[in-house]
C-alpha cells in the first residue's frame, strides 16, 4: 500500500507502506474457478514462520496463489513443492539497476531460479506504486526496467512461465468522476502509462491496480463504498448508472486506458481492502463492516457480472491483507486490515475457510477422545491402531516443518520409548499447539485424536494451553 495524494473525489491519501500479497483461487460452487487475493504484510513482529503460513493457507484456507512484495527466499522456500502460485515483488530501488541487462539476468539467477519450478512463480512485479512516489528516476526508468527484466526472462527461457507487471495506485488518474470521463495524468499519460501498455500487451501481462473505496469515502457516500443500497451514481456521458464505488472505479481505470487505444489490456486488482478497527470516532470500520466489504468485493469479482463499461469480466483480485500487521505506522485502521491474527484465529471469514476449519471445536457428543479431565487443556495424540507409516509420516511433516523437535531426538527428553507412536504423538501435539488448537490440526488423515488427558511423562514435557 498505497495512496497517493490525488484531486479526483474518491481517492484520498494514505500511507505508503510495503506489503507482501496473497493471492486465492476460489471455487465459486458453480463450477468455475474464480481468483480473489489476500495481501499479505509482513510488517510485524509476530507473524508465524513461512512454512507454518504456507501450511496453513493449504490446510485451513482455499488460498492456493501468493504474491510477495518482495522475493524473500524463506517464503519463496516456504511454498516450495505446495503448488501454490506465487508473484514477486522487486523493490523500488533496484529499478535504475535493472535497465541493466545483466544486473537484470543476475536480478532473476539470484531469485527466481533458486525457487523456480520448485515454487511455482507466476509473475513478477517491478516496484510499487512506483508513479505514486514522484520520484522521477524510478519513474523514467520503470518500463526500461520492466523491459530489462522481460529479456532477462527469455533468456532464461522462463517468459512464458512468468509474467511481468507493476501495480498502481489510483492517483495515476485525474477526473475520475463520472467514470467515463476519467484519464491519466498528463504526463504520466503520454509518457509512462502508454508505453507501459503497450509492452504488456505485447508481453500479455495484466495492468495492475490498486483501489481502495476505504480511502475514498465520506459519511455520505459509505453505502456506496459498501455495496449498499444507495442513490449511486449516474453517468451522464454513457447514460451508465453505479450502484457502488468499486464498479467505479474500475471503470474510470478502463476509462483511462480506452483513451489511449488500450482497453484490451486485462485489469487486475492488486490490493483491495477494508480495516476492522479504527480510530474510535471513525465511522464504518468495524469487523462486521470489513467482513462485509471483503464478502461483496470476492462476490463482485467472481460473478461474471462485470461493471457497466466491462460487462461479464471477472477480475483477478487481492484482498489487502492477509494478517494484522502490528509494526505499520500510521492510524490504528493501518495495523488492522488482516484477515486473520498473528496466530492464524479468523478475525472474519469471507468463505475462505475450508469447512472444517470454521469451528475450532468439536461437536460435544461427537468426540472421540477421553474426556476425563476437567483442567479445559487438550493434547493431541495418536489415535490407536494408527498405522506407523502414517504416524511416521506426520513425525516427517512437522518435523519437516521446522517446528522444534529437539525432544524426540536420540537425547532429548522424550526420545524415550523410542517408537514410532510416542515420537509421533509429540510431533502431531506439538503442530497441534502451535497452530491454535483447532480439531482439524489434530486430524492428520484420521491419525490422530484430541484428548484432554496429560500425554506428559518424566522429564518429557507435552506442551498444553487452556483452551
Ligand atoms: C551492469 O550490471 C553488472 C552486473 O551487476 C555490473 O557488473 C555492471 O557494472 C553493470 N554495468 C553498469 C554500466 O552499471
Ligand atoms: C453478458 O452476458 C449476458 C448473459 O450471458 C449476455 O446476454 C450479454 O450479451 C453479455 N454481454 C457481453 C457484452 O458480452
Amino acid at each position: 500500500m498505497r495512496r497517493s495524494s490525488s484531486c479526483s473525489s474518491f481517492i484520498y491519501p494514505a500511507n505508503m507502506i510495503t506489503m507482501v500479497a496473497f493471492l486465492i483461487i476460489l471455487s465459486t460452487g458453480s463450477g468455475a474457478d474464480a481468483s480473489i487475493g489476500v495481501n499479505f504484510g509482513t510488517l510485524a513482529n509476530n507473524l508465524p514462520p513461512p512454512r507454518q503460513v504456507a501450511e496453513f493457507l493449504l490446510h485451513s484456507t482455499v488460498i492456493n496463489r501468493i504474491r510477495l512484495f518482495d522475493a524473500d527466499p524463506q517464503i519463496l522456500q516456504a511454498f516450495a513443492h505446495t503448488g501454490v502460485a506465487v508473484t514477486v515483488t522487486v523493490s523500488n530501488d533496484q529499478i535504475p539497476h535493472l535497465t541493466n541487462l545483466s544486473f537484470a539476468q543476475r536480478w532473476i539467477s539470484d531469485h527466481i531460479q533458486p525457487h523456480f519450478p520448485s515454487t511455482n512463480i507466476i509473475r513478477i512485479l517491478v516496484g510499487n506504486e512506483v508513479i505514486s512516489t514522484g520520484n522521477h528516476l524510478l519513474i523514467r526508468n520503470l518500463v526500461p526496467a520492466m523491459q530489462s527484466l522481460h529479456t532477462a526472462l527469455v533468456s532464461a527461457s522462463l517468459h512464458r512461465r512468468i509474467q511481468i507487471s507493476t501495480p498502481h495506485s489510483l492517483g495515476i488518474l485525474s477526473h475520475t468522476t463520472p467514470p467515463s470521463s476519467a484519464r491519466f495524468r498528463q504526463g504520466y499519460d503520454k509518457h509512462v502509462l502508454k508505453p507501459l501498455l503497450s509492452f504488456l500487451r505485447t508481453i500479455a501481462s495484466p495492468f495492475v491496480v490498486n483501489p481502495y473505496p476505504f480511502f475514498g469515502y465520506s459519511p455520505e457516500t459509505l453505502d456506496f463504498a459498501l455495496f449498499r443500497p444507495n442513490p449511486g451514481l449516474f453517468d451522464q456521458d454513457t447514460k451508465l448508472h453505479y450502484t457502488n464505488m468499486f464498479d467505479a472505479q474500475l471503470d474510470s481505470v478502463y476509462s483511462a486506458m480506452e483513451r489511449l487505444g488500450f482497453s484490451d489490456v486485462a485489469i487486475v486488482v492488486g490490493e483491495i481492502g477494508w480495516p476492522s478497527k479504527g480510530d474510535r470516532d471513525q465511522i464504518g470500520v468495524d469487523v462486521a463492516t470489513a467482513a462485509e466489504f471483503n464478502r461483496k468485493v470476492m462476490d463482485r469479482v467472481n460473478s461474471g457480472t462485470g461493471t457497466p463499461l466491462m460487462p461479464n469480466r471477472t477480475f483477478e483480485t487481492y484482498i489487502f491483507a492477509l494478517f494484522n500487521e502490528n509494526l505499520k505506522p500510521g492510524p490504528i485502521s493501518e495495523r488492522n486490515f488482516g484477515l486473520f491474527r498473528s496466530d492464524l484465529t479468523p478475525v472474519y471469514d469471507i468463505g475462505i475457510l475450508r469447512p472444517t476449519a470454521r469451528t475450532s471445536d468439536p461437536p460435544e457428543n461427537n468426540r472421540r477422545s477421553p474426556v476425563g479431565g476437567s483442567s479445559g487443556k487438550r493434547w493431541c495424540v495418536t489415535k490407536s491402531g494408527a498405522e506407523t507409516e502414517a504416524l511416521q509420516r506426520n513425525i516427517d511433516y512437522v518435523c519437516g516443518l521446522g517446528l522444534d523437535c529437539e525432544p524426540i531426538i536420540e537425547g532429548g527428553p522424550c526420545f524415550l520409548p523410542n517408537t514410532v507412536e510416542a515420537h509421533s504423538a509429540y510431533a502431531m501435539n506439538l503442530f497441534y499447539q502451535t497452530m491454535g488448537r483447532h480439531e482439524f490440526d489434530c486430524d492428520f488423515d484420521k491419525t490422530g485424536e484430541i484428548t484432554s488427558i496429560d500425554p506428559s511423562y518424566g522429564d518429557c514435557q507435552y506442551q498444553a494451553e487452556f483452551v
